[in-house]
């Protein structure tokens, strides 16, 4: 038992610090391999935060191997809410959310990783919370499409778009000098 760690520990020390996966690397020809800095804006809503429901949240990203690059409690200016739902303006919902969206504080994040955006939406599940999977956030969590929790943007230009409306480019660190954590030692 004792040995098999050591060994184990020992194997660890020996593989060295975490290489990336040649399969994350992209950009070749832009003068040599870089990471995928990929960015995505999720957003506890007003019925997550009543809940208690942001460290599942947190949680649930950072285990996914997601690094959080920006967050913020705030309750929603309607002025803020009109510009990022804008394409759902003329929705017979759209009220409703409107004044749901800003009825208590909710919680702004920015999330990093490889393939993030696409990643982030199967994680939250599908909108409507009766249609949701089991293990999604709002599989687990949602029982009504009008309260379902969270939100998560639904491409990368979607999330480009809302991450500079929610964000001030002051409050995230450029992807040039964040470097995220890669103390985790792993052999393949
Ligand atoms: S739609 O109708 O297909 O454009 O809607 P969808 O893309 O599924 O969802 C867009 C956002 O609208 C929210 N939504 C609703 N809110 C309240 N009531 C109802 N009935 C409703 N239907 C959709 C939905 O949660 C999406 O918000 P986000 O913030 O992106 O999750």
């Amino acid at each position: 038992m004792g040995g098999l760690f050591w060994r184990s520990a020992l194997r660890g020390l020996r593989c060295g610090p975490r290489a990336p996966d040649p399969s994350l690397l992209v950009r070749p020809s832009s003068g040599g391999p870089s990471w995928t800095r990929e960015r995505t804006l999720v957003a506890v809503k007003p019925d997550g935060v009543q809940r208690r429901l942001v460290g599942d949240v947190i949680q649930r990203f950072e285990r996914r191997g997601f690094t959080l690059v920006g967050m913020k409690m705030l309750q929603a200016p309607e002025s803020v809410l009109a510009e990022h739902y804008q394409d759902l303006r003329r929705k017979p919902f759209y009220p409703a959310l409107i004044r749901y969206m800003s009825s208590g504080p909710m919680v702004a994040m920015v999330w990093e990783g490889y393939n993030v955006v696409r990643a982030s939406r199967a994680m939250i599940g599908h909108t409507d919370s009766a249609e949701a999977a089991p293990g999604t956030i709002r599989g687990d969590f949602s029982v009504h499409i009008s309260r379902n929790v969270i939100h998560a943007s639904d491409s990368v230009e979607g999330a480009q778009r809302e991450i500079q409306l929610w964000f001030q480019s002051s409050e995230l660190p450029s992807p040039e000098e964040f470097q995220p954590p890669t103390s985790v030692p792993f052999c393949t």
